[in-house]
């Protein structure tokens, strides 16, 4: 089994092992409230990690430092084993990070399929898209093989009757699946999701957890999972991660997280959660 034990992050091994993204001691202060305190956190090649905690525990704090968007106090963002920490989150979306907010950001306006389109020739064309806005080029038709990829991820999502639909319209769970449609289509090798299953319903939720588990084992994706739902990320995850106060209390494996006494007593409550590995014995494997 593959683990990450606090202060080891994984960028500490060979260089062919660094960490696709890692948090160092970052520290995050507003004003007087220390919002992260020397949190360390990696995302391995081809891993799905797990970020859970009590609300106002930092987590979305975190997303916000390891995504460029918040600048922190204290510590290092690495990417690949290079120092990001004050690389723009342009800069760092271009190096292959991607990400969804817990408040869905979609432009009003546009279908569903033009958010899958505009994320596939950001990928494709860079600023090429800017220089599109100013001489029209930005609203000529897909090409066909653009058709193809955007038609495999709206597919991939299920989102094929909602595609023509502007997403002002679309109920929350809906505009969650744009999210991750719109970043996958950037081609990410981290995509970090912020609470993707907030708002879904039990089928919904289920369908996306296979998607991101496709995404992951298909194409060699990372994730970085944040989630209220525990049993999602104990159950898709090959490490977890505690954070109570801006601490990270634990790091491990989810049958060590499940169990252990203060993450209970911090955030799954007095009683443990039901442990399938005792019934229907241990999948997790290290990769
Ligand atoms: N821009 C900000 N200014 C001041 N305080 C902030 C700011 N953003 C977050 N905080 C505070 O920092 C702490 C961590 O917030 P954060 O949103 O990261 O928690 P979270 O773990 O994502 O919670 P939730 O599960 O509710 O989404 C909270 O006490 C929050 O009120
Ligand atoms: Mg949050």
């Amino acid at each position: 089994m593959t683990t990450v034990a606090p202060g080891s992050p994984a960028s500490a091994g060979p260089p062919g092992a660094a960490a696709r993204l890692e948090a160092s001691g970052v520290t995050v202060r507003f004003g007087g409230l220390v919002a992260l305190d020397g949190v360390d956190l990696a995302v391995p090649p081809g891993a799905v990690v797990g970020l859970v905690g009590p609300n106002g525990a930092g987590k979305s704090t975190l997303f916000a430092v390891l995504s460029g968007l918040l600048r922190p106090d204290a510590g290092r963002v690495r990417m690949g084993g290079e120092d990001v920490t004050r690389a723009s989150a342009a800069a760092r979306a271009r190096r292959g990070l991607a990400r969804t907010f817990q408040r869905p950001e979609l432009f009003a306006g546009l279908t569903v399929r033009d958010h899958v389109v505009l994320a596939d020739r950001v990928r494709r064309r860079g600023g090429g898209i800017l220089r599109d806005l100013v001489t029209g080029g930005g609203f000529r038709r897909p090409s066909a093989a653009e058709d193809e990829r955007v038609a495999a991820i709206i597919e991939s999502l299920h989102l094929e009757d909602l595609q023509d639909r502007e997403v002002s319209g679309l109920p929350l769970g809906a505009c969650r699946l744009v999210e991750v449609a719109r970043a996958l289509a950037t081609g990410p090798e981290v995509l970090l999701l912020d609470e993707p299953t907030s708002g879904l319903d039990g089928r919904e939720t289920a369908e996306l957890a296979a998607t991101l588990r496709r995404v992951n084992a298909d194409h060699g994706v990372s994730l970085l999972l944040v989630e209220h739902d525990v049993e999602l990320v104990l159950g898709m995850c090959e490490t977890v991660h505690v954070l109570d106060f801006g601490a990270m209390i634990r790091t491990g494996p989810p049958a060590e997280i499940r169990s252990d006494p203060a993450v209970r007593a911090a955030y799954l409550g007095a009683e443990p959660p039901p442990d399938p590995a005792q019934e229907g014995g241990q999948e997790e494997e290290s990769r």
